[in-house]
């Protein structure tokens, strides 16, 4: 899978943009400001609908217009399929394969990206919800059945927290008490065996990178090992009805990665954590490639800056022995060796205008 056209207009500074990238290494220079983090920024926001840096749409909008809209096409082995998202300040419209799409996640199956850039330190720092959307992104995209058992969980989740927060009989309060727990039993499944699957790459990473360290990363799924959820929520009711939300739940999963017996989030330097979102973003990237035999896209938004001259040699020969489509962005082409990559394009941003190096 790969992007193969993209046509972006009124995004930030890009006004009109056309580019038709490679299903290599992309490698986009321009000087501060230019509109490489928007390039990056409009491929995430195809597959996300979200942005990775702003929360408001206003901000995506080029500010001498009133919508912003993406067209690309994108290349899978049963052949091209078109996607289209264009979005105003009040109206959202998706289509793909001609076809209006209502579930943001149905075009997060299609095109499935994943970024590094300079505030991804904060999967580390950040709290346990960031490490969880780090987990789910590939739940979802290697594991069946993921979106809708977390919707059904939701569901029951909003409505034993809105009896909660009420001081509903306790009756009434347990009533979601068999669906949360049938939902929660399939999550903790789904991510754990995700989670064995992914901890070898990672781990394979982490011998190379963190050689002489002792770096540890486990799952954990928010409720006690041995005792069921259902029974925690029976034990755990008063002090829920008190609270007015439900406490255990796999809500509450957790990714821990300790370094020398010490937090990540804690123990280790801001150029350490970088090059640990940087690995766990590949071993992501690696596994999803090795289990669906097929690409995805990979976005490295200031890659130069992000990390160390032996690091980034390090983490470049890393990249190009995998199955990606790559977005690199650097101020200056010399800081990004891309020689050794078969497929390789290179674009200059200028005021938010792109030309075709080579
Ligand atoms: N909504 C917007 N409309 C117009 N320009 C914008 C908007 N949002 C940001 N910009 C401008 O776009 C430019 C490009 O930003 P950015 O993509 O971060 O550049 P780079 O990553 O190359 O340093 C900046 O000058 C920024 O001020
Ligand atoms: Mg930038």
């Amino acid at each position: 899978m790969h992007l193969k056209q993209l046509q972006i207009t009124d995004f930030r500074n890009l006004k009109t943009v056309d580019i038709e990238p490679t299903a290599g290494i992309n490698l986009i220079t321009g000087k501060n400001a230019s509109g490489k983090t928007s390039l990056l920024e409009t491929i995430y926001y195809l597959s996300h609908v979200r942005s990775f840096r702003s929360l408001q749409v206003a901000d995506l909008i080029n500010r001498d217009a009133s919508y912003l809209q993406l067209v690309a096409k994108i290349q899978q082995d049963q052949g091209e399929i078109p996607v289209g998202i264009r979005r105003s300040k009040t109206r959202m419209q998706i289509r793909s394969n001609q076809q209006a799409v209502k579930r943001v996640a149905d075009l997060a199956a299609t095109f499935p990206v994943l970024a590094i850039h300079p505030d991804s330190y904060r999967l580390i720092t950040g709290s346990p919800a960031e490490r969880r959307q780090y987990l789910d992104w590939g739940v979802f995209h290697v594991e069946h059945g993921f979106f809708d058992t977390w919707q059904r969980y939701r569901l029951a989740l909003a409505q034993r927290n809105a009896a909660l927060r009420q001081k509903q009989a306790q009756k009434f309060c347990v009533l979601w008490d068999r669906e949360i727990n049938n939902a929660a039993e399939q999550i903790d499944a789904l991510r754990d065996r995700y989670f064995d699957k992914l901890k070898p790459c990672f781990d394979r990473l982490v011998t190379s990178f963190f050689a002489d360290q002792d770096l540890v990363i486990t799952y954990r799924r928010g409720w006690s090992q041995d005792k069921t959820l259902a029974e925690l929520l029976v034990q755990h009711l008063e002090k829920d009805r008190k609270q007015g939300f439900t406490y255990y739940g796999p809500h509450r999963a957790e990714v821990h990665i300790r370094v020398q017996g010490q937090s990540a989030q804690t123990g280790i330097s801001r150029g350490q954590q970088k090059l640990l979102v940087a690995l766990l973003r590949l071993a992501q990237a690696q596994q999803f490639s090795a289990m669906k035999q097929q690409s995805c896209i990979l976005l490295y938004d200031d890659l130069a800056a992000e990390l160390d001259k032996k690091n980034r040699a390090l983490i470049l020969a890393e990249l190009a022995r995998m199955q990606v489509q790559l977005f690199v962005t650097a101020i200056e082409a010399d800081q990004i060796n891309i020689s050794s990559w078969a497929q390789k394009k290179m674009f200059h941003v200028e005021q938010g205008r792109l030309k075709d190096l080579i």
